[in-house]
Order: structure tokens, then sequence, then C-alpha cells
């Protein structure tokens, strides 16, 4: 977590030199948005934010499997859609293409998490303890927080 941390600030840091005066913003409120924007074509874009919501909503059925007690149903959701086993289905090698480097391992590191994720939540069925799988998860969102932090698609 601490280097997750380390790298979403050294983005966001590295972000705002390479962006002197910060983006366009609107109303006195609003924080300078420093956020690295980061050129997808605009199919792999729209490809690219489908993706996240599924990311959402597999987070949700995550949850949702443990409560019910499905621990083989969370692991599933979490290999299929988060996990390294996502990686071909949505293109991934495609995208990271056009990632700077600390993006690529954010999303790296979001996969191997969530892979993570996937074998404690199936072993805890066997030892009866949450713990390892749901500091697994707490690790794959830290992931998605750190990466959204650090850049934006433009
Ligand atoms: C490697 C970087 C990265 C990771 C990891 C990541 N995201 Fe994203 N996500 C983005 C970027 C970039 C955007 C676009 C933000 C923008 O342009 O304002 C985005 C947008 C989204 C959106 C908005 C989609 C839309 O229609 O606008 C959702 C929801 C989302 N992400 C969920 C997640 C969840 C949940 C996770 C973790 C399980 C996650 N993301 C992990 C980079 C990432």
């Amino acid at each position: 977590m601490r280097t997750l941390t380390a790298l979403a600030i050294a983005a966001v840091l590295s972000a705002g030199c390479a962006q002197p005066g910060g983006g366009h913003q609107h109303g006195a409120a609003a924080a300078p948005d420093a956020r690295q924007p980061v050129a997808f074509p605009d199919e792999m874009r729209q490809h690219t934010l489908a993706n996240m919501r599924d990311h959402l909503l597999a987070l949700a059925q995550i949850q949702e499997a443990m409560a019910a007690g499905a621990h083989e149903r969370a692991a599933q959701v979490a290999e299929q859609r988060l996990g390294m086993s996502s990686l071909q289905a949505h293109g991934a090698h495609e995208a990271s293409r056009h990632m700077p480097q600390g993006m690529q391992d954010l999303g790296t590191s979001m996969h191997r998490h969530a892979s993570r994720f996937a074998l404690e939540v199936a072993n805890s069925a066997a030892t009866g303890k949450l713990e390892p799988a749901l500091a697994a998860l707490a690790r794959t969102t830290q992931a998605c927080v750190a990466c959204h932090a650090a850049y934006r698609l433009k």
C-alpha cells in the first residue's frame, strides 16, 4: 500500500510539474486538476470506460457474494473480471501501449491483487478466516483509487 500511495503521489506531483497552471477549472471552489492526461484513441477510450464501469459492478457483485457466503462465486467474479484472467478479455495489452509506466504498474497491481483476493477468498471457505481476503480486496480497490488520483483520459 505504501508503494501504491507513493506512486500515486509521485504521479500527481509530476503531472503538476508538466502542467503549470493546472487544468481549466470553472467555479472558485474547484481544486486544480493535477491528474496526468493520457491520450487514448477514441474507440479504446470508450471501451476502457465501459470496462471501468464493469470493474465497479464486479466489486459490488463480489461484496454481494461475500455477504451471501458464496465465496467461490466471489472468487470467480474477481478472477474473471478483475484478475489476471481478465487481461486478455479486455484488450489490456493493446491499451497498455498508450499508458505511461506508472499507470501500467497500477493496472498490474490491481490485476495481481484481484487474483490474490480470488485465491484468499476461496481458501477462506476452508480456514474460516476472511481477513486475508479482505486485505487483498482492499489492495485491489487501493489500486483503483491510486490510478484515478493520478491519471485521466483526454
Ligand atoms: C491503471 C489505471 C486505472 C485503474 C487500476 C482503474 N481505473 Fe477506473 N479509470 C481510469 C481512468 C484513467 C478513468 C477515466 C477518468 C477520467 O478521464 O476522468 C477511469 C474511470 C473509471 C470509471 C468511470 C467510467 C465512466 O464511464 O466514465 C469508473 C466507474 C472506474 N474507473 C472504476 C474503476 C474501478 C472500480 C477500478 C478498480 C477495480 C478501477 N476503475 C481501476 C483508470 C484506472
